[in-house]
């Protein structure tokens, strides 16, 4: 490790220097605490389609597209030019305009919604979409999957404690406001149906990623989204599909086109934006017609549909993530895992992949992973010291592998992507490989 670490020190000087300064004004010098790494986080100069350069001129194939959010990849000509044309016009109105209609008609043409509604961030979309489950059913109580994320509002902080009751996951979380959040395990559609008949008509829904991404990339196995569906309708409680990560991303209509799901309300942000910070919830007709003029569901925000981050969504959209834009990334990612598979045979890592859509995670461990319990027990210290080294050993080669999280978060292609940059990564994972079992 010490060498990978030496030499990602020797290449990147002044992100060192960039970060040293930052400590004295940001706390952990990063704007968000996930963008801390050891020793220090690069500092990026300038990005552009597949790649990321960083202050010190080291230039990167961008598997993280950050945190998932760009299949658009970055400074898409088509985006670009929306925001220029947007710049000249205003950027804010706080007053309706026409765009605003034009993505929610894009939105409601790929997700099973009549309606939707326009947020900042997955954060804001999520806290808004509970926030509308409760109005709904006039019931308090979400359960959230153990080990997913959805965001940093206070529902949604949460883990479980050793005596199985949830307590909030950080400082400053609100204890009242979690305790009504209950935690069930991906994959267990038992551990669903022990909370709905230990708190019977209090649960007003379900918020679930249908692909366990903050742990990888879990996929949802024997049905488990249209069981777990049932059983809410069941309890007349509402399924919330988490789909900021998946959305437009898994396919044309997101994971609900990819697993012929109708969940009750489609969480989204990051790939809709196609770089922009906008997020969106949407349901039927008569979920959405909770949010009214009076006796309703509060939903408002100064920055909601501003016209920048709509017309740049709309060019998304329109004009970047058409239907024959996937099949194409598919393949990419199908030559991605290929390279990436030879390369664990060559070296007999005892690692597997596992991947969907433009995604993927290379897990350092031969058992299978299908929810946070099996992530706790498989991916222990020695695990995630393999994936350390394998982020900052690819980041030396040049390749940003996936996000920061030694392994707890799954790469994203972009429709900016070549060959010529899937086969750096492979490269650099060969380059890579006979070091991860070095000291
Ligand atoms: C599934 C999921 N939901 C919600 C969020 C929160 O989104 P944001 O970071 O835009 O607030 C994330 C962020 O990674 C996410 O992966």
């Amino acid at each position: 490790m010490n060498r990978i670490m030496e030499r990602y020190k020797e290449r990147t000087p002044t992100s060192q220097k960039l970060y040293e300064e930052a400590k004295e004004y940001l706390p952990v010098g990063v704007g968000s605490t996930f963008r801390y790494f050891e020793p220090y986080p690069f500092f990026v100069e300038r990005a552009e389609a597949g790649k990321i350069v960083d202050a010190d001129g080291n230039e990167y194939v961008d598997l993280c597209m950050n945190y998932g959010a760009q299949l658009a990849g970055h400074a898409h000509p088509e985006v670009n030019k929306a925001i220029d044309k947007q710049k000249e016009l205003g950027t804010l109105y706080t007053k309706p305009h026409k765009l605003s209609a034009k993505l929610a008609k894009e939105l409601v043409k790929r997700f099973p919604v009549d309606k939707v509604r326009f947020t900042n961030s997955g954060t804001e979309t999520t806290m808004h979409a509970v926030r509308l489950a409760r109005g709904f059913t006039e019931k308090e109580k979400i359960i959230k999957v153990e080990g997913s994320y959805h965001g940093v509002h206070d529902t949604v902080l949460v883990e479980k404690g050793d005596d199985g009751k949830t307590r909030p996951k950080y400082k400053g979380v609100s204890r009242s406001a979690s305790s009504d959040t209950l935690i069930a395990s991906f994959n267990d559609l038992d551990s669903f149906k022990a909370l709905f008949e230990s708190y019977k008509n209090e649960i007003a829904g379900v918020l679930i990623e249908p692909v366990l991404m903050n742990r990888g990339c879990v996929l949802p196995e024997d049905n488990f989204l249209h069981k777990l569906l049932d059983l809410c309708h069941a309890n007349d409680a509402l399924l919330l599909l988490d789909e900021v990560k998946t959305g437009v991303k898994l396919a044309w209509g997101g994971a609900c086109e990819y697993y012929d799901l109708e969940p009750d309300i489609v969480c989204l942000a990051k790939s809709i934006g196609g770089g922009l910070s906008i997020g969106a919830f949407g349901a039927r007709d008569e979920i959405m017609k909770e949010i009214r003029l009076k006796d309703g569901v509060a939903h408002a925000g100064t920055y909601n549909a501003n016209p920048l981050v709509v017309r740049a969504a709309l060019a998304t959209l329109r004009k970047v993530l058409t239907g024959d834009a996937y099949d194409e990334v598919f393949g990419l990612n199908e030559r991605l895992i290929e390279g990436y598979e030879k390369i664990i045979d060559k070296y007999n890592l005892g690692a597997y992949i596992t991947s969907v859509g433009e995604c993927g995670a290379i897990y350092f461990t031969s058992h299978p992973i299908k929810n946070d319990r099996d992530f706790d027990r498989y991916v222990d210290d020695e695990v995630k010291e393999l994936a350390k080294k394998f982020f900052l050993g690819m980041l030396n080669e040049g390749v940003i592998p996936h996000p920061v999280g030694w392994g707890t978060e799954p790469w994203t292609l972009s429709v900016q992507h070549t060959e010529e940059d899937i086969d750096k990564c492979i490269q650099a994972f060969d380059a890579v490989a006979p070091k991860l079992q070095e000291a």
